[in-house]
């Protein structure tokens, strides 16, 4: 039962109002507002302008991180047989989710508490073959001089009791505007495939049963992420078998 004196039950509330606003922000700030509310529709316009414009800086963070990783790739690729990357996937959290996740973290609805406290707006997925090119691309990318690491997550040294895996990072890039430079946070999520195939299923699983995962299913995902673990364990060995045998 929900507890409806807490404070936190009314804020709630006043948030998913909020969520709705933002979703019938296109369409009233689009001219659908009749005389007499001009001034209601300015604000909404306002609104609406300031939250493309926050999220606008978090896409182009997501598109310098997206350049750095192609040029690594690319000049490992010039020197070596194999690449480090299997692919890179992008995403930029929607307005509905952001707000879904101030309501969860209780915040204030500013552009400035969302900036401070939500760091995944912008993720990347980068997915590699071996566990030692998950490393690699760690390394390559946290070293760069512009580059802050404000948070590091290792799920693959210590897994999630469910069996998760993958190499978690919070990073901050400079993002150059007309007028200033901002920082922004980007989440970086760096697995192998192994590791990516096991979360894709995992998470469907996850969604499919709301979280309520039954006993039985749970203990066969965890053994399938043992057996992905070491499914990695033996890839590595074999390259390094194909590495001796060719230099
Ligand atoms: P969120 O509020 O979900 O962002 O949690 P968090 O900030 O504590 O971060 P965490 O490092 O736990 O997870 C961040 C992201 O990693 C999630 O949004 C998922 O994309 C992924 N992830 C974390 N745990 C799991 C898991 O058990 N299974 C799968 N499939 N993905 C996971
Ligand atoms: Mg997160």
């Amino acid at each position: 039962m929900p507890d409806t004196s807490h404070p936190l039950h009314v804020e709630r509330n006043t948030q998913a109002l909020l969520q709705d606003m933002l979703t019938e922000l296109n369409q009233l700030s689009d001219g659908g507002i009749g005389s007499g509310h001009d001034r209601l529709a300015e604000q909404f316009r306002q609104l609406r302008d300031e939250l493309t414009r926050f999220r606008l800086r978090y896409k182009f963070a997501l598109d310098a991180v997206t350049t750095k990783i192609d040029i690594l790739r690319e000049e490992f690729e010039e020197a070596h047989e194999h690449s480090p990357i299997e692919h890179v996937r992008t995403r930029l959290k929607s307005p509905q989710s952001l707000v879904a996740k101030m309501v969860k973290l209780d915040l204030e609805p500013t552009m400035e508490a969302v900036q401070a406290s939500i760091h995944d707006i912008a993720g990347v997925r980068i997915v590699c073959p071996f566990a030692s090119d998950v490393y690699w691309i760690s390394d390559m990318l946290t070293s760069q001089p512009d580059i802050t690491v404000l948070e590091v997550e290792d799920y693959i040294r210590a897994p999630k009791p469910n069996g998760y895996r993958s190499l978690h990072l919070i990073i901050t890039v400079p993002v150059y505007l007309s007028d200033r430079t901002e920082h922004i946070p980007v989440e970086l999520q760096i697995r192998t495939i192994a590791m990516d195939f096991w979360a894709s299923v995992e998470h469907q699983i996850h969604y499919k049963y709301e979280g309520a995962v039954p006993d039985g299913l749970r203990d066969e995902l965890r053994d399938a992420a043992d057996t992905a673990a070491s499914l990695d364990v033996t890839m590595g060995r074999l390259r390094g078998e194909i590495t001796e045998f060719q230099h």
